[in-house]
This record gives structure tokens, sequence and C-alpha cells, in this order.
């Protein structure tokens, strides 16, 4: 089984970003706590992360061409405005979870829409990096 995580802006600033809403731990122990727990079951993963939209689409697009089985993705604040993420997640038709570390739903108005939540077969939210880890159960269990 070979996953990809992808992670959009601002997610390589945990730890430093707003701490209070997305907490202590940056980006390289969210990358080792999927990679241990990956290793573990017997997953190939790859961790991603962009600041830039486009970069996001080409590794979705690469997904297909690696033929990867499953894909969670938090797209940061591309989540709120970026249909190109969401075709590219339709162009390629592989398996995947939105996830977000905070409770958006009961965030600002804005970022209630997700574009990609159009594809996504679910969406985790709320749960911190432990969201990281029911998405990939969900999709190894697919
Ligand atoms: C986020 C929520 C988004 O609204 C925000 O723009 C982010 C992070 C989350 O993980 O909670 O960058 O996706």
């Amino acid at each position: 089984m070979r996953i990809l995580v992808l992670n959009g802006p601002n997610l390589n600033m945990l730890g430093i970003r707003e701490p209070d809403i997305y907490g202590k731990d940056t980006y390289s122990d969210l990358v080792n706590l999927i990679e241990e727990y990956c290793k573990n079951k017997g997953i190939e993963v790859k961790c991603l992360q962009s600041n830039h939209e486009g970069d996001l689409v080409d590794y979705i697009q690469q997904a297909f061409f690696d033929k990867t089985d499953g894909i969670v993705i938090n797209p940061g604040a591309y989540t709120h405005t970026s249909v190109a993420l969401l075709d590219a997640l339709k162009a390629v038709s592989i398996p995947a979870v939105e996830v977000h570390i905070s409770k958006v739903n009961e965030r600002e108005s804005f970022r209630q829409i997700s574009y990609v939540s159009y594809y996504c077969s679910k969406t985790i939210t709320g749960k911190g990096f432990d969201g990281y880890i029911e998405a990939i159960d969900y999709l190894a269990a697919l």
C-alpha cells in the first residue's frame, strides 16, 4: 500500500504558527509520527508540503504515475479557494481523505467552504495530528 500525505501552505510553520489553534508540535514532528506509524503498518508513505498551489497540483498528478493507492490532504487555506486542487484529485481518481488539524467548522465563515470535500470520501477535523493517522487507517482499510 502506497500513501501520499500532502500538506498545503503554512503547515511547515506548525509549532510556530498560532500554537493555541494548531498546537506546539512542528511539521517535522508530524512527519516523524506518520512515517513511524506507516513503517509499523507496512505502508509505504511519502509526506510532501508546499506553500504553492501549482506544486500541490503537480504532487497530486505525480501520485497517479507513482501508482499511489491513497491521498491524505490538508490543503491549508487552499481548502477554501482552490478548484485546481479539486480538479487534480478528480483527474487522478485516487481515494482521498481531507484532514484539518483545527475545528474548521467552528471557525470563521470563510473557512466553511471546502472545494476538495466535493471529491474526498471523508473529512476529519479538529483531531490534531491524530486526524492524519485516522485518515491513513481509513485508506488502508479500503
Ligand atoms: C487548516 C485550516 C485552514 O482553514 C487553514 O487555512 C490552515 C490549516 C487546519 O489544518 O486546520 O492553514 O487546514
